[in-house]
């Protein structure tokens, strides 16, 4: 059975580092999982990353941006995504569309209808089947990512911290208007409960 999970939350969610836990769990479960990440997971698209996340890009145009970030995504579903599901792969990716309505639509403001509809176009209306948040107070994520030296620092980490709270207030009224596809994990927990919470719902959704 296909399955398409995405991964979604603030700097220092934790989410990246529960997801490779949770892809080694589901294997050892015996399932066949795709680890993959966005803007990214394909030479194209990592080429676009590198364009978006650039600290010297400092003067790019918010629609240029989420431009961007739909055209890497448009590339990663056509050589990743689509293909590992046709093969009845469960994909775990690293942000998907939900992060552009959160970043770009919410905190830059262009407006969660019209980043929408640029996602919608570059996707094909492909929506994830699970969505889980890892919520946590952007004080706290980014106390995190400021302990963390090995971490890179990329240009929308240095944003202020409204900007990050504008982002966490989004991502949680998406997760209001999609209830059916969008499950809340608290990621302020221990990073052992957080896995554990999120394989409690993976697998109750594998196993309906
Ligand atoms: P990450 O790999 O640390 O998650 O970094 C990716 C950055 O890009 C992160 O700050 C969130 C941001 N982002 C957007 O602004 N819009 C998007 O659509 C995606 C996928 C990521």
């Amino acid at each position: 059975m296909s399955l398409f999970i995405t991964f979604e939350g603030g700097e220092g969610s934790g989410k990246s580092t529960a997801l490779r836990k949770i892809s080694e769990l589901l294997i050892e479960k015996g399932y066949e999982t795709v680890l993959t990440r966005e803007p990214g997971g394909t030479p194209i698209s990592e080429e676009i990353r590198e364009v978006i996340l650039d600290k010297k890009n400092t003067d790019m145009d918010k629609r240029t941006e989420a431009l961007l970030y739909a055209a890497s995504r448009r590339q990663h579903l056509v050589q990743r995504v689509w293909p590992a599901l046709k093969e009845g792969k469960i994909v775990l990716c690293d942000r998907y569309l939900d992060s552009s309505l959160a970043y770009q639509g919410g905190a830059r403001g262009i407006g969660l209808e019209e980043v929408l509809n640029i996602n919608l176009f570059a996707t094909e209306n492909t929506y994830p089947d699970l969505t889980l948040l890892f919520d946590i107070d952007p004080k706290l994520g980014l106390a995190r990512i400021a302990a963390n030296a090995s971490r890179e620092v990329n240009r929308l980490d240095l944003e202020k911290l409204s900007f990050h709270e504008g982002v966490r207030k989004t991502f949680l009224e998406l997760a209001a208007r999609y209830p059916e596809r969008f499950v809340i994990i608290d990621a302020s927990k221990s990073p052992e409960e957080v896995v554990a919470d999120s394989m409690k719902v993976i697998l109750a959704r594998l196993e309906k």
